[in-house]
């Protein structure tokens, strides 16, 4: 349609009110019920923004642009900071609450959000059985599969410091990205290097090491609030619940960060 006979765009029309506030529908008659509803719509959205955001940053860090890449990283963690504190919202819904309504969710569990896998997959955690939960030819499962087989931000990062000039390793930079990047002595001393004498991708390691802790802190704070609604009982998504997701807190993102801190 030519921008002439394109009606005026109007609030309502360009963000699609109606169909977004027709997308919530409660299974059962409890209050608590839309709340959960929402707030898990409301972070697939975030999600979907981070992986626009990540997206940005690989592009820009393949394009050398170190300075615009540090200006996505802050946004990407300011987003993530909003995400934490918005559990606090969950937070006010005692476990009587979501009980009233938790059996209504059948097996329905955010384990099951493949965006969140994907973000994982972004950051190098990376699981085929993740991929192989959802249904071949589905919207998830080819977002999935191209991330999967995609290099992380990790290694558009090693890229990046190559042609800054740090000698990486050549089996650094042509690993294999569908597999979690393994902790580095070579690229430790190249780190402690480039802390030592160079401000400006000191900086850039600063702000990874920035996104490392926000996805641990999400990852602690979603794994407390699991623990003070449900306690110890299995999750609806068919794990051990609170158990499972204390394994996944603090484990580093990028060890190789976080490894030269007692050698600074
Ligand atoms: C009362 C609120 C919540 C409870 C009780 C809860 C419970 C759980 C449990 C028990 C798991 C482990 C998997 C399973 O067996 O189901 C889980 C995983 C997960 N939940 Fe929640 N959750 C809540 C809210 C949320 C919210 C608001 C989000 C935002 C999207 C979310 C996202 C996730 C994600 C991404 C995982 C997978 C984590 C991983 O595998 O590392 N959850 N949740």
């Amino acid at each position: 349609m030519s921008d002439t006979t394109r009606p005026a765009a109007t609030y309502a029309s360009y963000l699609e009110i109606d169909e977004l506030l027709s997308l919530q529908h409660p299974r059962s008659d409890e209050h608590d019920e839309m709340l959960f509803i929402i707030i898990h719509q409301v972070y697939e959205l975030w999600f979907k923004e981070l992986l626009h955001e990540f997206d940005r940053v690989m592009q820009l860090l393949e394009q050398d642009e170190s300075h615009r890449t540090q200006h996505t990283l802050k946004r990407i963690l300011t987003i993530l900071k909003v995400m934490v504190a918005q559990l606090d919202i969950l937070e006010t819904m005692t476990p009587l609450e979501f009980l009233s309504f938790r059996a209504r969710l059948d097996a329905a569990s955010g384990f099951q959000s493949d965006q969140f896998r994907q973000i994982e997959f972004v950051l190098g955690v990376k699981s085929e059985q993740a991929i192989r939960r959802f249904s071949e030819h589905g919207r998830a499962r080819s977002a999935l599969e191209t991330r999967y087989h995609a290099p992380t931000l990790w290694d558009a990062f090693l890229q990046y410091l190559a042609r800054e000039g740090y000698n990486v390793p050549a089996a650094r930079l042509q690993r294999d990205p569908t597999t979690a990047p393994e902790p580095s002595p070579e690229i430790q001393e190249i780190l402690i290097d480039l802390y030592r004498r160079d401000v400006k991708n000191a900086e850039l390691c600063e702000r990874l090491v920035d996104l490392d802790e926000g996805i641990q802190e999400w990852r602690y704070r979603h794994a407390k609030m699991v623990e003070r609604t449900i306690g110890a009982k299995p999750g609806t998504g068919g794990s051990s619940g609170a158990a499972y997701l204390r394994e996944t807190v603090g484990r580093p993102l990028f060890p190789d960060l976080w490894a030269i801190r007692s050698r600074l």
